[in-house]
């Protein structure tokens, strides 16, 4: 399967940071894996427009659930799409901390999502307290059985494994526990989904430094990589790496 190499840009972005996709564009006009970046709403529009023709997507970060309506600074899935974007990350940690996102609602996006005929990238992570307890098989299980509502598109499914605990701290697990959890989670995706096609992206505290050896784990697909997406000298290393 093709590598993606995705980068979440979270809340950071202008149209100033537009320049760092022409300088991604210039260092790879045509990657060798599927380049992904997931800019803040403000932006994606533009960035459609600036990858034009080019083998980079865009994506969005979030989408709520339902169609329209009254839900004062959200964004629907069709709204997403009409902006530009081909994909977009669901249940991602900060979501599910800052939001109080539950399995429940990841699953109500990804129906609403896959319906709009987005891609989704469907986080899943367990805290240090629960790596702590022996507990990070059993809540990456959970999430994955809960977060994926009945009738999921595997065809449109991707999960990213991001160890809360990796995000934004420059720590990452060992190869080993990258390795047990793409394991597990490979093993319950074909078991649900009769496929091995599903893309496993890690994610957590990437950087050029490490890209490389962490996409050369078994069951590891790409990387969701968040700070050193922003730089396209860091980010176009990672996908040089992949
Ligand atoms: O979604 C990507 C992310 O949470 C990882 O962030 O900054 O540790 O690469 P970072």
């Amino acid at each position: 399967m093709r590598g993606l190499a995705a980068g979440n840009w979270k809340m950071n972005g202008t149209g100033d940071s537009l320049s760092e996709i022409e300088a991604l564009l210039a260092q790879h006009p045509a990657p060798a894996c599927d380049v992904l970046i997931c800019p803040p709403a403000t932006l994606l529009a533009r960035m459609a427009a600036a990858v034009q023709g080019s083998g980079l997507k865009v994506g969005g970060q979030d989408c709520h659930a339902a169609a329209s309506g009254a839900h004062t600074g959200d964004i629907s899935a069709a709204m997403l799409v009409d902006a530009g974007a081909g994909h977009v990350i669901l249940g991602h940690s900060e979501r599910r901390a800052d939001h109080r996102e539950s399995d429940a609602v990841v699953a109500a996006k990804v129906t609403a999502a896959q319906a709009a005929g987005l891609m989704t990238i469907v986080c899943v992570g367990e805290t240090e307290a629960e790596r702590d307890a022996g507990r990070t098989l059993d809540i990456i299980a959970s999430q994955i059985d809960g977060s994926l509502p009945e009738g999921t598109d595997a065809a449109r499914l991707v999960i990213a494994y991001e160890p809360v605990w990796a995000i934004g701290t420059g720590r990452t697990p060992t190869n080993e526990q990258i390795v047990e959890v793409h394991e597990a989670l490979r093993r319950q995706l074909q078991d649900r989904f009769g496929t091995a096609e599903i893309a496993l992206l890690y994610g957590g505290s990437v950087k050029p430094s490490n890209a490389a050896e962490i996409f050369a784990l078994p069951d590891v697909n790409g990387a969701l990589v968040g700070g050193a997406s922003l730089k396209a000298s860091d980010f176009g290393a990672i996908i040089a790496a992949l």
